[in-house]
């Protein structure tokens, strides 16, 4: 099996304890992310499958305490346990996708890369997935960057 769609079935498992709208709306957004990460990876050169990876566990910490305080740096220690559970990266793997899950909210800042392509990732699933949907003023640059980047104007 790949490792992308392990992952996918973890979280799906993980998950299913939620209510149905809860649970939905939760996996449309991973699945989501995950698509664009690898896309946006691809796109840069990044490590595709990483990105993937982490596309679908950036988000796990506040779906399953049910709050976003602080959910990025705390999942990124909950995507390191996961990680380790299921014993499908390198160290090398889980340190790029931790990262990134730990600075996908500093979506004012940039950081590395491969930090950059989640973030990215996240601010594509907020603002294509529903296009007549008004873009938040925190994602407008981001999305702005990102229609530019991949010819859209
Ligand atoms: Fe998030
Ligand atoms: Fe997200």
């Amino acid at each position: 099996m790949s490792r992308i769609k392990t992952v996918r079935q973890f979280v799906e498992e993980k998950l299913k304890s939620l209510p149905s709208d809860k649970r939905n709306k939760a996996l449309a957004h991973l699945n989501g992310v995950s698509m664009a990460a690898g896309i946006i990876a691809d796109k840069r050169g990044e490590n595709v499958e990483c990105a993937c990876i982490a596309g679908l566990l950036h988000d796990m910490q506040a779906y399953t305490s049910g709050s976003y305080d602080d959910h990025a740096h705390l999942g990124a220690k909950l995507a390191e346990k996961y990680l380790k559970k299921l014993d499908i990266v390198t160290e090398e793997e889980k340190e790029m996708i931790c990262s990134a899950i730990y600075h996908h909210d500093d979506k004012a800042s940039v950081d590395a890369p491969f930090d950059e392509v989640l973030k990215d990732a996240d601010v594509v699933h907020h603002t294509m997935a529903d296009p007549l949907k008004p873009v938040k003023e925190k994602e407008q640059a981001r999305y702005a960057a990102l229609r530019k980047e991949f010819g859209f104007e």
